[in-house]
C-alpha cells in the first residue's frame, strides 16, 4: 500500500511517503518561533516532491493519512481539507491519526507524555506506552502536566513543543524532558504513515479538544471543504427519537424505541452515539453476556456513510470494552456486504452460520467474531456461538 502521511496540527508542516515496497521518505517545514505556519503553501509542494523522488504518481496512492490533532483550528482545517481533496481526487482511502499518538510513536520501552503547545498558556497532553494509551488526550493547565506525567508511569519522558515550552513545570515535578535538540519534539509524518498501517487510524475528523478552537472564525470562513466535527459519546435516552429515525431508514425490520430503551437500561452494555456537527449521525448498541460483547446494532444515517463514522463508533466500543483482549461477536445478513467489509476490516472473522435466521426474507446470518486470535488471522479462541434475543436483524 502506498501511503501519503500529512500533519499540520503544529506550526510545522510534516509530510511522509510510505511506498508499498517499504521505502519511507519524509520532508518537513519547521517555521522559526513566532513566524506564521506555511501549511497552505507547503503541504502539496512537499508531497509532490516526495512522490516525484519515489517515482510515484498521485493516482498510485492507496491511502492518505492525516494528523487530526489536537491542534490549532487553521492548521487542522488546512491539513484535513488537503488530505480530503487528494483522497477524493485519486480515489485513495482517507485515514485520521491522532497527532499526539503520532508524536509518541517513535518512543519505545517507556511511558511517554506527548505534550503540544495549545497556545493561550495551555497544553494538549496524552500519555502512551508502546502504543497503549495511558492518558486520553486532553487540554490542561501547564501546572497539571507533571501530575499527568507521574500518572503515566514512574519513568515517563515528556516530548513535544509543549514539553519544551512548559519544561520548567515538568522538571519541577520530576518529569524528564527530552533534550531541546531532540527530533522527538517534532511530530513525524512517517509515524502517521506507520500508525495508519498498524491499526492506529481513526476517522478523519479534527480533534480540537477545545471548543474555542473548533469555533474560531468558523462563521467567517465556513467553506465547502470545511472538515466536519465528529463526536463519539454515550448514547442518551434523549437521543432515541433521532435514533429511531435513522433506524427506520437503515433496516427493513427496525427496532422499536422500546428495544433501545431496554438496551440502554442494561448496566453492563456500551451504547454509543456519533454526533456530526451537532446532529446524531449514527449509533451502536453492544451488550455483554458473560465475557463476550455482543454487537447488537450499528447504523449510520445514509447521507453520512463512507466517512468513517461506523469505524469511529466501533473503535470507541473496542476501547471501552477492553481493547484487543476483549471478545466480540455479531450476526450479519449474508447479503450485507458493506457491513461484512466494515467488520472484516476491523478484525472480525466469519466463524459460523445461522440458516434462515432473518424472518422477513429467510436470509442466513453470518456469525462473526473479533477476538485476540481473529486479530492475528486465527479462529482458535472463538467459543461456540450463542444466540441472543433480538440480535440485529
Ligand atoms: C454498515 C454501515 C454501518 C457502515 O457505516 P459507515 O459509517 O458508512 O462505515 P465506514 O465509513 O466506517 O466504513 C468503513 C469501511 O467499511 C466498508 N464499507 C462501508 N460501507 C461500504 C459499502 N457500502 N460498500 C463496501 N464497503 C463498505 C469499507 O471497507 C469502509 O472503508 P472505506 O470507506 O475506507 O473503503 C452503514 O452502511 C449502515 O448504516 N448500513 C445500514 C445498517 C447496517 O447494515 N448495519 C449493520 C448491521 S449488521
Amino acid at each position: 500500500m502506498n501511503i501519503l502521511g500529512l500533519d499540520s496540527a503544529t506550526p510545522s508542516t510534516a509530510v511522509a511517503l510510505a511506498r508499498a515496497d517499504g521505502l519511507l521518505s519524509a520532508a518537513r517545514d519547521d517555521v522559526p518561533d513566532g513566524r506564521r505556519p506555511q501549511h497552505a503553501q507547503r503541504l502539496l509542494t512537499l508531497a509532490a516532491g516526495l512522490l516525484a523522488d519515489a517515482g510515484l504518481r498521485w493516482r498510485d496512492l492507496d491511502a492518505v493519512a492525516v494528523g487530526v490533532g489536537p491542534g490549532g483550528y487553521t492548521g487542522l482545517r488546512i491539513g484535513l481539507a488537503t488530505a480530503h481533496g487528494i483522497a477524493t481526487a485519486v480515489g485513495a482511502r482517507l485515514l485520521g491519526v491522532s497527532t499526539l499518538r503520532a508524536l509518541a510513536e517513535p518512543v519505545h520501552g517507556r511511558a511517554v507524555l506527548a505534550v503540544l503547545d495549545a497556545r493561550r498558556g495551555e497544553a494538549f497532553v496524552a500519555a502512551y506506552e508502546d502504543g497503549e494509551e495511558r492518558l486520553p488526550p486532553r487540554v490542561c493547565d501547564p501546572a497539571a502536566l507533571a501530575r499527568h506525567g507521574a500518572a503515566a508511569g514512574p519513568d515517563s519522558l515528556a516530548i513535544g513543543d509543549g514539553a519544551l515550552r512548559f519544561r520548567a513545570f515538568l522538571e519541577d515535578g520530576g518529569i524528564a524532558v527530552a533534550p531541546a535538540e531532540s527530533e522527538l519534539h517534532r511530530v513525524s509524518a512517517a509515524a502517521i504513515c506507520r500508525l495508519a498501517v498498524t491499526g492506529g487510524a481513526t476517522a478523519a475528523f479534527p480533534e480540537y479538544l477545545r471548543v474555542a478552537d473548533a469555533r474560531a472564525r468558523a462563521s467567517v470562513h465556513h467553506t465547502m471543504t470545511e472538515p466536519a466535527r465528529l463526536e463519539i459519546r454515550s448514547l442518551a435516552y434523549s437521543d432515541l427519537p433521532a435514533v429511531a429515525a435513522i433506524e427506520r431508514r437503515a433496516f427493513p425490520t427496525p427496532w422499536s424505541i422500546a428495544m433501545f430503551v431496554l438496551e440502554l437500561s442494561k448496566p453492563t452494555g456500551v451504547c454509543l452515539a456519533a454526533v456530526l456537527d451537532g446532529k446524531l449521525a449514527g449509533y451502536t448498541i453492544c451488550s455483554r453476556y458473560d465475557n463476550v460483547w455482543h454487537v447488537m446494532n450499528v447504523a449510520v444515517a445514509p447521507e453520512a456513510r463512507r466517512r468513517g463514522i461506523a469505524s469511529a463508533l466501533l473503535a470507541e466500543l473496542y476501547a471501552r470494552a477492553g481493547g484487543e483482549r476483549a471478545q466480540f461477536t455479531l450476526e450479519v445478513r449474508r447479503s450485507n456486504q458493506a457491513a461484512i467489509d466494515l467488520y472484516h476490516r476491523d478484525g472480525f472473522r466469519i466463524a459460523g452460520l445461522r440458516r434462515r435466521y432473518y424472518q422477513d426474507n429467510g436470509e442466513d446470518a453470518l456469525i462473526m467474531w473479533r477476538t485476540p486470535a481473529t486479530l492475528e488471522g486465527r479462529l482458535d479462541d472463538v467459543p461456540a456461538a450463542d444466540p441472543v434475543a433480538h440480535h440485529r436483524p
